[in-house]
């Protein structure tokens, strides 16, 4: 074990075990929903849209036809009317978008499936997709970005605060600072492509795809071929990779289980890379107004954050993290809005702390603007805007270690050390800068169960349809169940990722481990009621089981969030477990918080930007596991380095397709971009916020990395660029 792999256990943290499932993973024996190998399969290839908005007038399918081995081609014309159109998440409903699958001659979007072909092998249907011919007639008048005549804007009302008088605090304010940022679209792109396969024994169907949400899969799939929900079993014990695209039923779904109904056999879809662009949901472009006023001591006095988000036609989706923005410090006039702009696009979706990303990278270099007009080192305005209190509705934080956060990171990263004037660390040919940011993230947790069982010989096993996306969710519940039953972690097994188990929360949110734990818990719980031994120590658990002469206790349990009506326990049982958190509970917040340092170099002559520090450190209550919760933020970091840098899906304005749909072109960092990160857990003890004190650590990474490097970028270079990703050539033209 090499111990500068993570971080040495502290304060209230749990042992750093190796993960559960390691060995599998590495030696290849972990099956993936695509490695499933089922008889008589038959394989399904997408065919997409080639233009953004219009219709189809007439397919030619026979060419298509010819290929041998084509066995059906499904099209708007051939399906029928067996999928039911269902409601997208954001009316209520299970499916990712609106969109009826295959529903009409409509295309709504670049890259929607407008048919599927299933064949004997995957060549013979990805050869006859691609032999179907399509004559469109395109919509005059094409929306693809929010600069479109065409976009249509909406201010959303929940989504739109105010506290105490901002127009006049800001009019008498001494240093003000008002500017816009943007932040563009960009792709999760798991490495796990988008894959689903679907069997039928008689009117009982299996499903197999990798997810976030089994039971969304389960309920909403039911709904849409009008199903019992109870003939369907979903299947998931691995995801390779998610990042929110794999948090709701899509439109694949249900034809993919059409077709092998029709079919009398098993069929196989994994849509390609380029087709992962506009299957599922993305991080939608947004657009910032930040303006923020202070007195001379730093103190802030009025502060505006509005934000826009590109969106569907169909479906009005924003993030709106304007209501943590607007929280994070002491301020009297605040003022939040959030609009939703809708254009010719796929339906966005969640990614990667959704909006936390974007408009952490509005606020933290706003701050950082004003501590330079200012003159004040951008901690320093931090601490004097820290606050126990929330400032919009005056509400307690649960716990709050955001100064703590700052100081060790900035120990750790040498920061006393930094000359302040941009430019005045240059080092030969490199300009070099240093820059900070806050990172937030609400702490959430939706209802979940789970059952535990204990043998007499000692060994427990722990199941809950929880999803192992990669994060540590086996390794979690073994350890959750060893130490309330006093076991070794090494006589616990872990079942999850099945339907067929006690239904969970979807893994998204960062709420898994403070929705699943508790659930444990509490069955762990009903247990040690069962031995009679309620409130003594683990310790006696193994010797009450032998004193009882019992072989076996099963117990199941659910636990609901805090927040969450007594009635939304039902909920758990219809596909209907959703986390919440954050800013959104009656008499409290509760925001799990960081700080992020960054070193860039920028070259004096080539404007070559190079990372070669981060140091993050992060608080997030309780931490059950190092090195897994580690990896989770080290990787967050990480992606912050590529939303700030690399990433960008870029957009055709002629059909509002994407250009760089593939991993050779969007461009992701790797590991010469990303020379030293390194996170550090700042031991936290929060008592309220679940009985496992747990707030997550699955997005805080990645937020507030961006804001980092462009006031790095500042320091180095004394430009301050505030439009995503920052690139050599912005540096160069501005
Ligand atoms: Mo995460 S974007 O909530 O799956």
């Amino acid at each position: 074990m090499n111990q500068t792999l993570f971080p040495t256990p502290s304060g209230t943290m749990g042992p750093a075990l190796p993960r559960y499932e390691g060995r599998a993973k590495v030696t290849g024996d972990a099956r993936y929903p695509s490695d499933v190998r089922l008889a008589r399969t038959a394989h399904a290839y997408l065919h997409t849209s080639r233009i953004g908005r219009g219709t189809i007038e007439a397919f030619d399918l026979s060419a298509a036809r010819a290929v041998p081995g084509v066995i059906e081609i499904l099209t708007n014309e051939t399906i029928g009317g067996e999928i039911r159109q269902m409601p997208a998440i954001y009316q209520g409903g299970y499916l990712a978008d609106s969109a009826q699958p295959l529903g009409s001659a409509d295309v709504a979007h670049w890259g929607q499936p407008i048919a599927m072909v299933v064949a004997e092998t995957y060549e013979a249907a990805r050869e006859a997709a691609n032999r179907i011919g399509v004559t469109y007639r395109p919509h005059a008048a094409l929306a693809a970005d929010m600069d479109a005549a065409e976009a249509s804007e909406q201010a959303l009302d929940p989504i739109s605060f105010g506290v105490g008088d901002f127009a006049a605090a800001y009019e008498a304010a001494p240093v003000r600072v008002d500017a816009r940022y943007s932040t563009p679209a960009q792709h999760q792109n798991p490495m796990e492509l988008f894959a689903t396969q679907c069997a039928w024994e008689g009117d009982r169907l299996t499903v197999h795809e990798p997810s976030q949400n089994l039971n969304n899969i389960r309920f909403g799939l039911a709904e849409q071929l009008g199903l019992d929900a109870e003939k369907i079993r979903v299947v998931s014990p691995y995801v390779g990779g998610a990042f929110g695209a794999k948090g709701f039923l899509t439109q694949r779904t249900a034809l993919v289980a059409l077709a092998a109904r029709r079919l009398g056999r098993p069929v196989k879809l994994v849509a390609t890379r380029e087709q992962g662009f506009t299957v599922s949901g993305y991080r939608a472009e947004t657009r910032h107004h930040v303006q923020l006023a202070a007195d001379r001591d730093g103190r802030l006095t009025a502060l505006r954050h509005e934000g826009w988000e590109l969106t569907s036609r169909a479906d009005s989706v924003a993030m709106g993290a304007v209501s943590m923005t607007a929280r994070l410090y002491a301020c009297p006039n605040i003022i939040g809005r959030v609009n939703a702009v809708g254009a010719d696009r796929s339906t966005p979706g969640f990614m990667r702390a959704p909006g936390e990303m974007s408009y952490g990278f509005a606020m933290e270099t706003a701050l950082d603007e004003l501590a330079h007009a200012l003159a004040m080192d951008p901690v320093e305005l931090r601490r004097v805007n820290d606050t126990p209190v929330e400032p919009v509705g005056g509400l307690p934080y649960t716990s709050r270690s955001l100064m703590q956060c700052f100081d060790a990171a900035a120990g750790a990263f040498g920061w006393h050390e930094r000359t302040q004037a941009p430019g005045s660390m240059r080092d030969g040919d490199w300009l070099v800068g240093w820059g900070c940011a806050s990172a937030f993230y609400p702490a959430q947790a939706g209802n979940s169960a789970a059952r535990v069982r204990l043998s007499a010989d000692g060994r427990v096993h722990v199941s809950s349809a929880g999803h192992e996306l990669g994060q540590g969710m086996y390794t979690m519940m073994a350890q959750v169940a060893a130490e309330e039953l006093g076991v070794p972690v090494d006589r616990v097994t872990v079942s999850l990722g099945d339907t067929d188990l006690p239904p969970a929360v979807v893994a998204g949110g960062s709420s898994s481990t403070a929705s699943v734990a508790p659930a444990i818990m509490a069955a762990c719980d009903a247990i040690r009621r069962r031995l009679g031994i309620e409130d003594a120590p683990p310790a006696s658990v193994m010797p009450a089981m032998e004193a009882s002469g019992m072989g076996v206790i099963e117990e199941f349990a659910e636990a609901r969030a805090h927040g969450q009506p007594p009635e939304s326990i039902q909920g758990l049982y219809r596909g209907m477990a959703l986390p919440t958190g954050g800013a959104h509970l009656p008499s409290r917040v509760q925001f799990a918080l960081g700080a992020q340092f960054v070193e860039i170099r920028v070259h004096a002559r080539t404007h070559e930007i190079r990372v070669p520090r981060a140091v993050g450190a992060f608080a997030a209550g309780r931490i059950i596991n190092p090195r897994t919760a580690h990896s989770q933020l080290v990787g967050g970091m990480i992606w912050g380095i590529g939303s700030a840098l690399h990433e960008h899906s870029e957009i055709d304005t002629r059909n509002a397709g994407y250009v760089n749909a593939n991993l050779a072109d969007y461009l992701l960092p790797v590991n010469a971009d990303v020379v030293d990160v390194q996170a550090i857990l700042v031991p936290e003890e929060d008592r309220l916020v679940n009985r496992a004190g747990v707030k997550g650590v699955g997005e805080i990474g990645v937020v507030g990395v961006a804001a980092a490097i462009s006031n790095a970028l500042f320091h180095a270079t004394g430009r301050r660029l505030r439009d995503l990703p920052i690139r050599l050539e912005h540096i160069m033209s501005t």
